[in-house]
């Protein structure tokens, strides 16, 4: 049996995982990442089609890449999503989503049989009221159900809480609670400036040590375990509890030495970094008529030209300009 191949960066580290971020479309509003009145889309003729996803897919799982995620927007809001899952089952890739769970119920059995790997969940409050302050959407019931579905389907599930300064701290305990008696992992995020809006912080109020600080100060006998290789967490776990928590330091990028994702926006822009402003763009390449072989060279050129870490690659965005992305426009 032929051996799979293996892709390299310019710093020596393996490069296995895809970020694909299938929509921009999103339908709630977090605040941390959409202004209330939403972004303007890009084109429905922009975004990469199902046959070009599928074939970046295929070209991919052929290339070194192990591990793909799908994300959005809110993947579940393209139509032909389900179809699309089916289709990449095929190949030779460890499939995960992260979504919203909105509209992910009703796909639980479907996704167990396909063989998803896992699924993260954005939930950053358990209070219903709360939920909508942040989402701005009426939505709490149906991610419920999803939360339930998946626990139901032992399909593994981790929950993501990105931390915000006067919203959602009172929630903190509550998500703790929920790794007492199932076995999930409650994930804590330092905020990004990814809003969409181009506002940020002049310092990060939830830093991670603050996280883990606090969490400490809750359950003083808090427990380090050992984080898988290329974690974005830390992880944690309350003695005699079944689920685990993990802090990702999204923001003080201190797991970059390790990382071996690469990120494909709605609309085919290679990133080799979240916080670059993207390398080229695969589906114009595409379009142009490249062979699997040209779309392959391009990306092993771009991955031979990574930046070291994500400071180093903000740096190198705009002559220095900030982010103004939003989160829904890059797939986190
Ligand atoms: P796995 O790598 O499969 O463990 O996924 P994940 O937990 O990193 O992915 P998920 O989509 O659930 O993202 C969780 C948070 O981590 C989000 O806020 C992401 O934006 C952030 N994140 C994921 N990858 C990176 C990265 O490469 N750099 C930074 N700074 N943040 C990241
Ligand atoms: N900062 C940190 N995380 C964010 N996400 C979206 N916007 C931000 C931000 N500004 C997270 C969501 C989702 C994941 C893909 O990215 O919670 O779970
Ligand atoms: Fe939608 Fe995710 Fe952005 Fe929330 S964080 S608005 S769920 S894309």
């Amino acid at each position: 049996m032929n051996k799979k191949p293996v892709l390299y960066d310019n710093h020596g580290r393996i490069m296995n995982y895809v970020r694909l971020a299938v929509t921009d479309r999103c339908n709630l509003r977090c605040f941390y990442c959409m202004p209330e009145e939403g972004i303007k889309y890009v084109a429905r003729q922009e975004l990469m089609s199902f046959e070009e996803m599928d074939r970046l897919m295929y070209i991919l799982s052929n290339a070194g890449i192990e591990k793909v995620r799908i994300t959005g927007g809110e993947p579940f809001v393209r139509r032909d999503m389900m179809q699309f899952l089916r289709k990449i089952a095929e190949y030779n890739l460890q499939i995960h989503i992260t979504t919203n769970g909105t509209l992910t119920h009703q796909h639980i059995p479907e996704l167990k049989s396909l063989g998803i790997q896992s699924v993260n969940l954005s939930l950053d409050s358990l209070d219903k009221k709360r939920f909508f302050e942040i989402t701005r959407r009426d939505e709490f019931d149906n991610v419920m159900k999803t939360l339930e579905g998946l626990l139901k389907y032992d399909i593994k599930t981790s929950i993501n809480s990105v931390v915000m300064q006067g919203k959602n701290e009172a929630d903190m305990l509550s998500l703790v609670e929920l790794t007492k008696n199932d076995p999930i992992s409650v994930r804590f995020i330092e905020e990004m400036p990814f809003n969409g809006n181009g506002s940020h912080y002049e310092t990060l109020h939830w830093h991670y040590r603050r996280i883990l600080d606090f969490l400490k100060s809750h359950y003083p006998n808090l427990e380090k375990l050992q984080d898988p290789p290329h974690s974005t967490a830390y992880h944690y776990k309350i003695p005699g509890y079944k689920g685990k928590i993990g802090i990702i330091a999204a923001y003080s990028r201190t797991f970059c030495g390790t990382c071996n994702r690469l990120r494909i926006t709605p609309q085919g822009v290679l990133k080799t970094c979240l916080y670059d402003t993207g390398v080229f763009n695969i589906k114009n390449l595409m379009r142009e008529g490249a062979t699997d072989a040209q779309v392959l060279t391009a990306l092993t050129d771009a991955i031979g030209n990574r930046a070291k870490d994500g400071h180093e690659a903000e740096k190198s965005r705009n002559f220095g300009l900030p982010v103004t992305e939003s989160m829904t426009t890059i797939g986190g």
